[in-house]
């Protein structure tokens, strides 16, 4: 055997990868190539070693850019490093430009792609994340579903080979950092570092948390004025890790920030980021990460979108989507947790184990997968 390749390029995959790293690694020689799609150090780099993950074994550097040129690098630099290297599988992570590219380059070279989270789908073609996440999964040798659901998306669209459930890796990696114990995260006060330097202290539950990041939301100045519009006048104040992509585009319409409720800093770590999130009243988000991890945390989510992947969340009420529409966004900072409802709704946080055991299968019987 030669190695098993993991490719990854942005902040989400990077939490993906450690659980799955920890179990694969035990097993098969494996490898890290970084695409370089998120560069930023805090986006990237400070994610690696508190989550015991090694540098990687490659960094191709490929940075931002329109879709096709970002993606059009990625493919060919991973090729490249794919016919040096040679892996008997890559393992790719979600939806993003480096999930997809690497999956093309892989494919096309009879490498077999191991997708990890798939079966997802929005039913919005509209959406980068959608496009990504039906091409990998149409390329993938074998298919990591984190729901029943996923599974059922992928026999609608003719794949039933090589597809199994075994529930979210990003779970396996919350409790491995919570010590097995969520209750862990639990703080009376949470003290942050605003923008300006200045230091702001949040009783638990005296504070909402919102993050920002998809095209479709930031690069679209009527929804991003009026997500920043609702936010800013919550009862309460809202703790906003701000992606540099959502930066970039507060600075261009001129936001400052207040005079709202908004405390804006820089992106937060992911142990920093499981903190704000386990004692905030309700999270309000676009991210797909953070709608499952505040569910796995107990706390009620707004998310800032017509749609989502993670129905499941919406069918317990754990969720609810408000898009930008204002008064949804403020009825929303009433919610609460429901009491009642099916647990265990994305595995039970062994999911890495469950990958690790169908790929030592599918190794061990010469890549026969049905
Ligand atoms: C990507 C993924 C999204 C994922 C998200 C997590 C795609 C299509 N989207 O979106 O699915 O949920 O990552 O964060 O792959 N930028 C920086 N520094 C960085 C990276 C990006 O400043 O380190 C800025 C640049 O202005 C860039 C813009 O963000 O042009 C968009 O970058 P992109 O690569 O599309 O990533 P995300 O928006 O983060």
């Amino acid at each position: 055997m030669s190695c098993i390749c993991h490719a990854v390029g942005a902040r989400p995959q990077f939490i993906k990868l450690a659980s799955v790293l920890a179990k694969m690694s035990e097993v098969f020689p494996c490898r890290v190539l970084h695409t370089g799609q998120h560069y930023d150090r805090c986006l990237s780099g400070e994610f690696f070693s508190p989550l015991r993950i090694p540098e990687p074994d490659w960094n191709l550097g490929v940075g931002s850019g329109p879709h096709g040129a970002q993606t059009g690098r990625m493919i060919e630099e991973v090729e490249r490093v794919l016919l040096d290297e040679r892996p008997n599988a890559l393992v790719v992570y979600g939806d993003t430009n480096s999930t997809l590219a690497s999956a093309l380059a892989a494919a096309k070279l009879n490498i077999p792609v191991l997708h990890v989270e798939a079966g997802l789908r929005s039913f919005d073609k509209s959406a980068p994340e959608e496009i990504n996440r039906l091409l990998t999964d149409h390329v993938s040798k074998i298919l990591f579903c984190p729901s029943q659901r996923a599974v059922d998306n992928l026999a609608r669209e003719g794949i039933v080979d090589g597809v199994h459930v075994v529930g979210d890796v990003m779970l396996d990696v919350l409790l491995r950092t919570a010590g097995g114990d969520v209750e862990c995260l639990k703080r009376e006060l949470i003290r942050v570092r605003g923008e300006g330097e200045e230091r702001i202290t949040l009783p638990r539950g005296e504070y909402y948390l919102a993050t920002l990041h998809r095209a479709e939301n930031v690069d679209d100045p009527s929804r991003l004025t009026a997500i920043l519009n609702a936010l800013s006048t919550l009862p309460e104040p809202v703790l906003f890790p701000v992606h540099p992509r959502t930066a970039k585009e507060m600075r261009e319409l001129g936001h400052k920030g207040g005079p709202g409720k908004l405390v804006l800093m820089e992106p937060a770590g992911y142990m920093q980021m499981l903190e704000f999130l386990a004692n905030c009243r309700v999270l309000f988000t676009d991210s797909g990460g953070l709608q499952k991890e505040a569910y796995y945390l107990k706390i009620p989510c707004a998310t800032l979108r017509d749609r989502t992947e993670w129905v499941e969340t919406i069918e317990q009420e754990a969720n609810r989507l408000v898009d930008v529409d204002c008064e949804r966004i403020h009825a929303a900072a009433g919610m609460t947790f429901p009491e009642t409802g099916r647990a265990g709704l994305y595995g039970d946080g062994t999911a890495a184990d469950k990958i690790t055991q169908i790929v030592r299968s599918f190794l061990t019987s010469g890549g026969d997968i049905s």
